[in-house]
């Protein structure tokens, strides 16, 4: 039994421990400490609705978060949010927000891969990418790599092989017919196919976000009336592709140093062949790369 003294005493102590809270958190909403959600103005379109929110998730990137593969941590508060998301999405989430959706990533293949000289003349690739419900950050960092690995500003695209072996004609780098001028080498169209996705943000701010943010004409979206699984999706993607390649890829990758001429010139070779690459792993915590190779599977990794 607990006297009465004692127990005034504990509704002391509790209503103390209540104010120093409420201190803390007005402290925390008054200079930003907490991530306060601050009402977008009802006058705004939805198209202006969906602009203000993008730019509130790019003011939230850190520049140099992650960078390169290398893991990223995040401090005190943002770490606990972290590990709480990592309960919740069975991926550090509130970290992907954080991490530039552009990032690079180091080369991390075995170094002979580096001497490996493909044709400048590859087919010409659809990426066909499937998500249901993926964390949209993680979706967007997805569609940002595969245009920056295939562009063709990539010092891996210098060195090709430009006189067809077999003909003895000169070749250019890039598909069939592709000018050489394109921004982007063998890349023809990503279709993203949202297999009925609920989530709100991959509704339409993602769909606003790729006609705002990314190059025109490039990325498709096909959004399905109803759920049919990953596998159908990617067939009702594929029906789309207008490309000789087709390259199915999860919505939460990120492609490594020159990592789509390997298969181009295996297909290419063989063009009835389907292949898989190896596939590093991306860090569920810290969004690092955990790259697999071993010395004896450099010829997977390279194709040679
Ligand atoms: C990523 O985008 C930001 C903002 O547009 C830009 O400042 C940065 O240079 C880009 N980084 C890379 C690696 O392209
Ligand atoms: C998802 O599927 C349901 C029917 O199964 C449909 O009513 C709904 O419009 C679909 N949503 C989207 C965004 O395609």
């Amino acid at each position: 039994m607990i006297s009465k003294k004692k127990c005034a005493h504990t509704l002391k102590a509790a209503t103390i421990v209540l104010m120093i809270v409420t201190f803390l958190s007005f402290l925390e909403n008054k200079f930003g400490g907490k991530r306060v959600a601050v009402a977008i103005p009802s006058t705004l379109t939805e198209e202006e609705t969906f602009e203000e929110l993008i730019r509130r998730d790019e003011e939230r990137l850190v520049p140099g978060l992650g960078a390169g593969g290398e893991p990223a941590e995040l401090g005190g508060r943002d770490k606990q949010y972290g590990e709480a998301s990592e309960k919740k999405y069975a991926m550090n989430v509130f970290l992907s927000n954080k991490i530039p959706y552009n990032r690079t990533l180091n080369d991390h293949r075995n170094p002979a891969c580096q001497r490996v000289v493909y044709d400048a003349e590859l087919p010409s690739v659809s990426v066909i990418v499937v998500f249901h419900n993926e964390p949209y950050s993680v979706v967007v960092r997805t569609l940002w790599s595969i245009l920056t690995t295939t562009r063709r500003s990539n010092p891996w695209f210098k060195q090709a092989n430009y006189i067809n072996s077999k003909t003895g004609k000169p070749m250019t780098l890039g598909y069939p017919g592709q000018s050489p001028d394109s921004e982007f080498v063998y890349l023809k169209e990503i279709i993203l196919v949202d297999d009925n996705s609920t989530l709100a943000e991959l509704k339409g701010k993602l769909s606003h976000y790729i006609r705002t943010r990314l190059p025109p004409g490039i990325v498709k979206v096909l959004r399905l009336p109803e759920r049919i699984g990953l596998t159908r999706a990617r067939t009702a993607g594929a029906r789309h592709a207008t490309s000789d390649v087709l390259v199915f890829l999860d919505a939460h990758c990120e492609g490594v140093t020159d990592w789509l001429r390997p298969m181009l010139q295996r297909l290419k070779d063989k063009p009835a062949t389907a292949l898989t690459p190896i596939i590093d792993v991306i860090d569920q915590k810290t969004f690092a790369i955990h790259s697999n190779y071993r010395f004896d599977e450099v010829r997977l990794l390279c194709w040679i």
